[in-house]
């Protein structure tokens, strides 16, 4: 088993004890930080960034550089999997993620290949790799990869949504063609995330950032049941450690009891739920991840302390809080808020933590 100087958030995703609470922001490495835009700039694009791995490896750095964060997050894109099926992604500037060739019928689901992840994606097994051996044993590795609900939502949008009118219009007249598309994006993810954590991924996390937008019945049916079946089939111990796996639907307060009945460690939260009332409905099943708002940190450090107080106070003494942001950080926000976060959760978290000194 490799050395970790600092294991807290591997510790507190595993419910055990901790010295303080462990943070870290979902899409640290980005557009706030002034060094991500040169070294983004100096890779070209976004897309040129993910496939270089010294720049990767480089950006993914940056606010651990910045920050004592307690974990590092792969830096990738969740749409590199339907970019290796072959859909072509790009990036149209002030309109996000936008595909070539998205998906319109049956047939181009049928046509979809699944990816061999260290072949047509063996730039991010590299990343993985690098990133691993760049961080020293400092802190753990969080690989990751998009809910086949999500993934899906790109590809047949074509790009980012509003109304999802055309992944809905299939999901409720074409129901066995996007269950064969889902199928084939779970077989994906599965092989995708363990050649992740064959590389060196220590922790997992699946992002499901539209799983919100369906009804309680096709949310069961056509994204948890999917992040169920990855979850059934990824490897849960490596190296001699247990590797975490994380979930995350953005708008899934309602369904927490469904998601913890997966067998994940843990439910990401976003800012829209209670973290007092998650944690007295699953908390004795798995860890909670969360959850201030990501607005948040444009308020004056005094609101932010105050905040993350009040979190920590909602979610009480004891194991298995990991401190996070709901949803990513906004690229407008001041770093010097980022940290005066971060240091909040560490001073403000100890006495909930001290039985166990
Ligand atoms: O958290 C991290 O620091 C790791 C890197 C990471 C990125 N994307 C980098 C990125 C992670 C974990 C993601 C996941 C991702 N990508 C999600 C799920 C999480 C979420 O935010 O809900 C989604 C839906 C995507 C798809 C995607 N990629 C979008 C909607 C965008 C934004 C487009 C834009 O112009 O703002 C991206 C691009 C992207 N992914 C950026 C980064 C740093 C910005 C690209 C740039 O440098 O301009």
């Amino acid at each position: 088993m490799s050395e970790l100087k600092n294991d807290r958030y591997l510790r507190a995703l595993l419910r055990q004890p901790v010295d303080v609470t462990p943070v870290w922001m979902m899409r640290q490495a980005g557009r706030y930080l002034p060094e991500y835009k040169e070294t983004r700039a100096q890779a070209g694009d976004f897309i040129s960034l993910c496939k270089n791995t010294e720049l990767a490896c480089e950006v993914t750095l940056q606010p651990l550089r910045r920050f004592p964060l307690d974990a590092a997050i792969l830096f990738s894109d969740i749409l590199t999997i339907p970019d290796a099926m072959g859909l072509g992604l790009y990036f149209e500037t002030g309109e996000g993620p936008r595909f070539k060739s998205p998906i319109n019928s049956l047939d181009d689901i049928k046509k979809l290949p699944i990816p061999d992840p260290e072949d047509e994606l063996g730039y991010v097994m590299n990343a993985v790799r690098a990133i691993r051996h760049a961080l020293q044993g400092s802190v753990p590795l969080i690989g990751f990869s998009g809910s086949p609900w999500t993934l899906a939502t790109y590809m047949v949008e074509g790009g980012s949504s509003k109304a999802f009118t055309k992944i809905k219009k299939m999901m409720y007249s074409e129901p066995q063609a996007l269950h064969l598309l889902l199928d084939k994006l779970a077989d994906s993810v599965t092989l995708y995330l363990n050649a992740q954590i064959k590389a060196g991924a220590q922790s997992i996390m699946i992002f499901d950032t539209w799983g919100g937008v369906l009804t309680g019945r096709d949310y069961q049916l056509f994204s948890l049941h999917y992040m169920h079946k990855i979850v059934d089939g990824l490897i849960r111990e490596y190296d001699g450690r247990k590797v975490p796996v994380t979930l995350f639907t953005k708008g899934g307060g309602r369904w927490l009891e469904a998601m913890a009945a997966t067998g994940c460690d843990a439910l990401g939260l976003d800012w829209t739920i209670d973290i007092e009332d998650a944690r007295r409905r699953v908390g004795d099943k798995v860890a909670l991840q969360g959850n201030m708002d990501p607005s948040m940190l444009y308020a004056p450090p005094a609101r932010i302390e105050q905040e993350v107080e009040t979190i920590l106070a909602g979610f009480g003494k004891g194991n298995g809080h990991v401190f996070n942001l709901g949803h990513g950080i906004h690229q407008d926000v001041p770093p010097e808020h980022a940290g005066a976060f971060i240091d909040a959760v560490h001073r403000l978290s100890k006495p909930y933590h001290q039985d166990n000194d």
